[in-house]
């Protein structure tokens, strides 16, 4: 029994180091694991031995036998591996490979738009200090819309007067620019800032901004309502339209919110073919328009702030809402939606 067992694990090692394909390995299989195989032989020697022997070889037999079938099992799994690689009609293994969050494609859609017609793309900084925030930009300290612009202050104070808080808006980027590089200027500012809103569908702490501002002698509104025309019908559709209200603000003059028409329900074009809608837009809520920015011709103080000739050099900004014009083209109802990271939500942008 022994002298066996020494040669059948001898011949295992021998026809093990052989193997070089499947079919070897199902003949091993057979040939040590079967039933008619010589350790099964030795099995069924066990019964007529001495009762004390029984146990013993049957352990030894035992421990043989795992040690053959773990081998032969990695040998499996190892050509079954190598194998699978190169099965090419095997499925392939499908890794998720995560996508541009819709604020930064809507983003980039909007920057490419107006870096199309020439627009250097500058971007701010999200920490900023009062006078470049409020002052510079013509809000001194008692004025009112300082108010509805009222944000986050850090406890440090800054190197001009006052102190570092979070930009309430992506403006004082026209600054940083202007005083660093001289007219002609065209710059586009995307960004994030902050203001101290209460968060519910339509405001969140944080949110998206693009600032654009062109500055050259010769800068009229005309060239203002041109170049945000040409946006709206690159950006939303080649028959959208705009419409300006008067509006005020401190860094612009004369200033304006602009709308455009309601891409969803297209009000606009259908009242003047005289076919008007039968139900109430959601997104519009009726009225055909939607506010999509504040623009306006640069204040001279704001020019003056910078130290540019407000005799010489004449310019125009505008800021836009990126949030808000992403839930007005994807018609999103909820700002909030952007920010919970609920894959099932941003998988729908996925491009
Ligand atoms: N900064 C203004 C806001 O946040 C938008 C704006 C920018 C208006 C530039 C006019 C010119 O509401």
């Amino acid at each position: 029994m022994e002298q066996k067992l020494k040669d059948l694990k001898e011949e295992f090692q021998k026809d093990f180091a052989k193997i070089a394909n499947q079919q070897d390995l199902e003949v091993m299989e057979v040939k040590y694991l079967g039933r008619k195989s010589l350790l099964a032989q030795l099995f069924s020697q066990i019964p007529a031995l001495e009762q004390k022997e029984r146990s013993v070889w049957g352990h030894r037999l035992n421990y043989f036998k795992e040690e053959v079938s773990s081998l032969l099992r990695e040998k499996r799994q190892s050509y079954s591996t190598v194998e699978e690689a190169w099965d090419l009609t095997f499925p392939g293994n499908f890794y998720d490979t995560g996508s541009t969050h819709v604020i930064s494609s809507v983003n980039e859609k909007i920057c490419s738009i107006f870096e199309n017609l020439g627009f250097m793309v500058i971007e701010g900084d999200e920490v900023e200090d009062e006078w470049h925030n409020f002052e510079a930009l013509n809000i001194p300290l008692e004025h009112p819309s300082r108010d509805a612009f009222d944000t986050f202050y850090l406890d440090i104070p800054s190197k001009n007067k006052g102190k570092y808080l979070l930009r309430s808006h992506t403006s004082p980027s026209q600054i940083r620019v202007m005083q660093k590089i001289k007219p002609p200027l065209a710059v586009i500012s995307p960004g994030r800032v902050y203001r101290p809103d209460e968060v519910d569908a339509t405001h969140s702490f944080m949110f998206h901004q693009i600032e654009g501002f062109v500055i050259d002698k010769e800068i009229s509104f005309s060239a203002l309502k041109g170049v945000l025309l040409y946006f709206a019908q690159e950006f939303f559709s080649q028959d959208a339209k705009l419409r300006f209200r008067p509006h005020f603000f401190p860094f612009t003059e004369p200033s304006a919110e602009a709308d455009v028409s309601c891409i969803i329900c297209q009000t606009q074009e259908r009242n003047k073919r005289n076919k008007p809608n039968k139900r109430k837009c959601s997104v519009c809520k009726g009225k055909g328009w939607l506010e999509i920015l504040g623009c306006g011709m640069i204040h001279p103080k704001v020019l003056e702030a910078c130290g540019i000739d407000f005799k010489k050099y004449r310019g125009f900004a505008f800021g836009m809402g990126v949030d808000r014009i992403a839930m007005l083209k994807y018609g999103i109802n909820d700002i909030r939606l952007f920010y919970e990271n609920d894959i099932r939500f941003l998988e729908q942008f996925k491009v």
